[in-house]
């Protein structure tokens, strides 16, 4: 079972009322990033709810989408989206789809949950038509550094206390009441290696904000990473 199955409901329900500082920074950059999109094929990895993959389908995109939780696939299922395909897939395994099927690869805030991103890349290179582009975020791994304090230093007469942001790990995060939710924390340097390495070269790199006036967290740091590639 998908960690996502365990807390679906409440997944979607806390997604759809939160202060929406994915709908007001991540996506709208991704959408940026994306451009045009109208007519082309378009691979969602990890599309959770569907919520993402339905706005793509509106922009004249034809949509796969996959995700490994049964119940949030069920649930997008149920959104009838025009021109979009659903499927229970867990992209740390080999894609079903032939070579050259897609024009362009999404994912938003999934490869933060993977170990392996090597094998990752190399299957979305493959599935990607010449030339194709991936556009896909993460949450920024300096963030992801909670159970791990090591020390305290003193900068500029304050006290911070500091993890170790070098260390790959498996983090696990008590998540609503009983639920867990796992990360992989990786430095960012891992990412860039693994699709560098991987038969992709960089277009773009931003750390959007919140396209809001309120003064909180999401505005004044970067909470999120969002990278365009294209295939070599
Ligand atoms: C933070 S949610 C993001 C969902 C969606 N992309 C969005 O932004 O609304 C992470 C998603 O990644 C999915 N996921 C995590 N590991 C996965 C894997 N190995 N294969 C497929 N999906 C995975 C989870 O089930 C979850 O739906």
């Amino acid at each position: 079972m998908s960690q996502y199955d365990k807390f679906a409901k409440e997944y979607i329900a806390m997604r759809s009322n939160m202060f929406k500082k994915n709908m007001n920074a991540e996506f709208p950059m991704m959408l940026q990033l994306l451009g045009n999109i109208k007519g082309k094929k378009l691979l969602d990895l990890g599309c959770g709810f569907g919520d993402y993959a339905k706005v793509y389908s509106e922009k004249g995109t034809i949509v796969t989408a996959v995700d490994n939780s049964k119940k949030e696939i069920e649930h997008a299922q149920k959104l009838n989206i025009p021109n979009t395909k659903f499927m229970v897939f867990d992209i740390t395994n080999k894609f079903p789809f032939k070579d050259s099927s897609f024009d362009v690869i999404t994912s938003s805030l999934v490869f933060d949950h993977l170990e392996d991103l090597k094998s990752l890349f190399q299957e979305c290179n493959r599935v990607l038509k010449n030339k194709g582009v991936m556009v896909f975020s993460v949450t920024n791994p300096v963030f992801y550094q909670e159970k791990s304090i090591v020390g305290k230093i003193k900068i500029f007469g304050k006290k911070i206390i500091f993890g170790n942001y070098f260390e790959r790990r498996k983090i696990v995060r008590k998540w609503g009441g009983t639920a867990t939710m796992e990360h992989y924390h990786k430095p960012l340097e891992d990412y860039f290696s693994a699709f560098l390495e991987n038969g992709f070269e960089l277009l773009s790199f931003r750390e959007p904000q919140p396209k809001t006036k309120k003064i909180t967290w999401h505005c004044k740091n970067p909470t999120f990473l969002v990278f365009k590639l294209k295939k070599r």
